[in-house]
């Protein structure tokens, strides 16, 4: 079947063209929420801000899982909401702000046109969340940045654009500076306009604030030596070309920043209309073999996230779907490419926070929530028309790993569920021994998946385990042939397979692993993909 034509490619098109779909990453604490909730605020979606942690704090009463995410204080599931502004839709991907769930992150922004960091202006780049930042850029994501609580004592904002180049490796264009020392926070100077934006806040926030621009001559005489440094600084960022430069940040080069306080809500407008004339609108997504499936095509997307049992009443499967082509509508079938079966969607959701809507079409850049979705795997591409496959979703190179067996072992049968399912929704890598020990090694980033995986096999699946980490801390893909080798080097290595066939060879030490690729060059050792990003060689 070729591209959809006339009217209905027009309007699919056009529908494209409104949307934009980005994610907010942040250190826990920067202030992630607040900027959700004030966005939605100001896109009018709600009509006072709190909405969304009332919403939260509903979800969590209600789930048995979530309990741990309440006890840590930290989101641990993503969340999906939609919202017009502008005469444009906007789709927001939460991310999981601990680095222990960075390939969480990234799986998410693989879904994304672009992502808004958020710095707490206190503590810049904080060591932590690394991790994340780096992931953003990996994805050569445009990525907009915020300076957050500015309301606040912080640290001295040219300092924090040195860090940011130096640890994310992207270049900040300050679209606004601030006027005022920390702590004296006066306003922005918008270097776009030339003008002085005052600050002013409203009671809690809750509602949206009005924004008092005066010009510099004014700004001048209110404001004094403040706004005459602040002249001083965007001189100075101009002498060294820190301008909005739209196509090196459309290729994740440099990054539009902006200071504000989430809080107040200063500044929030000016970075969600950033969002609608900065992030590109879907465009073409590229299939495995490189070519382009246009936006006018029947309907294909892909399965970037998935999460079961968000409500404990119903012991769902809810694949998150981003769609990159065509027009969506509840109730087609379409295809599920890596199996060529039909895939019915007659439950397909949008969600809000925890909340779902039944949703009856989407377009390109939308998310849509599939039910029942359980034989969905992470990458897994759906279709309508001529077949199409998107590429697969990199794993991390994991860094942890631990065997798994129940604790109790007339519970086998719900155990190995447990883990298939928790395989599945991508929780922890599960690598398995082709030869001998029947126990699963489960392979993770950051210790808490380990954590979480335990908690849900006991919650969940009525299946308590034992968990012991092994002393390994490096993977490397390997091959057969290189597989026998190693296991003639040492019996500290072992080699394991993981559900795709793919093998992973598990070392104790990067030293003792950089000696052996030196001394046998010939053996296949290749990094699956750095948490830093690299990619493996296909
Ligand atoms: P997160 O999702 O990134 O983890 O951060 P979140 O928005 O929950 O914000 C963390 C804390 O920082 C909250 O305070 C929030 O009110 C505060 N905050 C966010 N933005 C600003 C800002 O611009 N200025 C100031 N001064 N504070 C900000 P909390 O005390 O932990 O929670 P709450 O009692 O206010 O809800």
């Amino acid at each position: 079947m070729t591209a959809l034509v006339g009217e209905e490619a027009q309007l699919i098109v056009g529908e494209a063209a409104r949307r934009r779909t980005f994610a907010i990453i942040s250190h826990p604490d920067a202030g992630k929420t607040t900027l959700t909730e004030k966005f939605l605020l100001y896109a009018g979606a709600v009509a006072e801000a709190g909405a969304v942690k009332a919403r939260g704090a509903r979800r969590r009463a209600t789930s048995d899982w979530m309990a741990l995410e309440q006890e840590r204080g930290i989101s641990i599931t993503s969340t999906a909401l939609q919202f017009s502004y502008r005469d444009h839709v906007l789709n927001l991907l939460d991310t999981p702000g601990h680095r222990d769930f960075s390939e969480d992150t990234y799986r998410v922004l693989a879904a994304a046109d672009a992502a808004v960091m958020v710095l707490d202006v206190a503590k810049g780049v904080e060591h932590q969340t690394l991790k994340l930042f780096e992931v953003c850029r990996a994805r050569s994501l445009p990525v907009l940045t915020l300076l957050n609580k500015c309301d606040r004592p912080g640290r001295d904002p040219l300092e924090l654009l040195d860090e940011i180049e130096e640890q994310i490796g992207l270049r900040p264009t300050p679209v606004t500076w601030p006027v005022g020392i920390p702590g004296d926070f006066r306003g922005v100077l918008d270097r776009q306009t030339g003008e002085f934006v005052r600050y002013g806040r409203t009671a809690h926030g809750a509602r949206t604030a009005r924004e008092e621009r005066a010009d510099p001559e004014v700004a001048r005489l209110s404001e004094g030596p403040a706004f005459e440094r602040a002249l001083e600084e965007a001189a100075l960022l101009e002498a060294v070309g820190a301008n909005l430069d739209v196509g090196s940040f459309l290729a994740g080069e440099s990054s539009p920043l902006f200071v504000g306080s989430a809080l107040t809500n200063f500044g929030v407008r000016h970075l969600l209309d950033a969002v609608v004339n900065l992030v590109p609108p879907p465009s073409p997504r590229a299939d495995s073999t490189g070519a382009r499936r246009r936006l006018e095509e029947p309907f294909s997307g892909f399965v970037f996230k998935i999460q079961s049992n968000m409500d404990p009443a119903h012991r769902d499967h809810v694949a998150f779907v981003r769609v990159c082509s065509g027009r969506f509508e509840r109730g087609m079938t379409v295809v599920h490419e890596p199996s060529s079966r039909p895939f019915a969607t007659k439950y397909a959701a949008s969600l809000f926070g925890a909340e779902r809507e039944t949703i009856d079409v989407a377009y390109p850049g939308d998310v849509i929530g599939l039910v029942n979705a359980g034989d969905l795997r992470i990458g897994d591409t759906l279709y309508a028309g001529e077949r199409v496959a998107f590429p697969s979703i990199p794993s991390f190179s994991p860094e942890l790993f631990a065997r798994v067996r129940p604790r109790d072992t007339g519970r086998h049968k719900q155990f190995r569920r447990g883990v298939e399912q928790l395989e599945k929704e991508g929780v922890v890598q599960v690598l398995r021994d082709p030869a001998g020990d029947p126990d699963p090694v489960l392979a993770a980033v950051g210790r808490m998946q380990f954590e979480v995986f335990a908690h849900r096999l006991a919650e969940e699946f009525g299946a308590p385990v034992d968990l012991s980490p092994t002393a390994h801390t490096v993977a490397r893909r390997t091959d057969e042939p290189t597989a026998a080798a190693l296991r003639r080097t040492s019996a500290s290595i072992r080699v394991l397979a993981r559900r795709d066939g793919a093998l992973l060879a598990l070392f104790e030490s990067r030293h003792w692993l950089a000696r052996l690729e030196a001394e046998h060059p010939e053996w296949r050792l290749e990094p699956v993909l750095e948490s830093g990003g690299r990619r493996a060689a296909p």
